[in-house]
């Protein structure tokens, strides 16, 4: 079951209903406030976009708004969903021409980064085959050691992702067309709340992931 989140409730549904006409069905794993997802479906109509996070408390605000009518900022092409990339549900399957994770953080990090078996079986079973995943993270031995080796988790570099890490991706169906660190010019035209917040205080590399899927 896909449990919807509108405000404070949530509302359970077995299958979601996209209309055909939309160009890209695009997951947000990991939406946080979500209000970046927003504003991605306000700039493309032609898109239908999935929030999805584990914290339902979080998205309430733009959820409400989301459901309101479109003269108050409602809109037909987004959805946010309550849920956890370790366990989605199956009725997500095959939806996803695009996945975006964009700062990861908590489980989601540490799975994306030490290759859970379920967190990535989850990523994959969400995409269509040919699915673009566009990951953007960063965390930094110099703010968040206590936090890396609480964790497990290496410390981040281009030679991480080219290693062992790009192999057992493939395993998983996914190719890795492109990992680098982000200009300064692109980190000012980071627009997610959380990236913001970081890279206005803290001076960080900060990694783009781009890859394809394929079923
Ligand atoms: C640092 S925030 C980033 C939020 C947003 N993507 C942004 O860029 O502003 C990380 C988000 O991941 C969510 N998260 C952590 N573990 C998760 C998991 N296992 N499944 C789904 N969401 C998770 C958290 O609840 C949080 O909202």
């Amino acid at each position: 079951m896909i449990s919807v989140i509108h405000g404070k409730k949530t509302s359970s549904i077995d299958k979601l209903k996209i209309n055909e006409h939309y160009k890209k069905v695009i997951v947000d794993l990991g939406c946080g406030d979500g209000k970046q997802t927003y504003r991605f479906a306000f700039d493309h109509p032609e898109n239908f976009y999935i929030g999805i996070d584990a914290n339902f408390k979080g998205l309430e605000e733009v959820s409400r708004k989301a459901r309101k009518k479109p003269v108050k900022g409602g809109l037909p092409n987004i959805i946010f969903i309550h849920g956890v990339a370790e366990s989605l549900p199956q009725e997500l399957d095959s939806l996803a021409d695009e996945i975006q994770i964009n700062f990861p953080w908590g489980s989601l990090l540490e799975g994306f980064i030490n290759l859970d078996d379920d967190i990535w079986k989850n990523i994959r079973m969400v995409a269509k085959n040919g699915a673009a995943l566009k990951v953007i993270t960063t965390y930094d031995d110099k703010f968040e050691q206590d936090f890396r080796e609480e964790r497990s988790l290496p410390e981040l570099s281009i030679k991480y992702f080219e290693g062992d890490f790009r192999e057992k991706l493939l395993s998983y169906g996914v190719k890795i067309n492109e990992v680098r660190i982000i200009t300064e010019e692109e980190k000012s035209e980071i627009s997610s709340p959380w990236g913001k917040k970081i890279l206005s205080s803290r001076d960080r590399d900060v990694f783009v992931l781009n890859a394809t899927i394929v079923k």
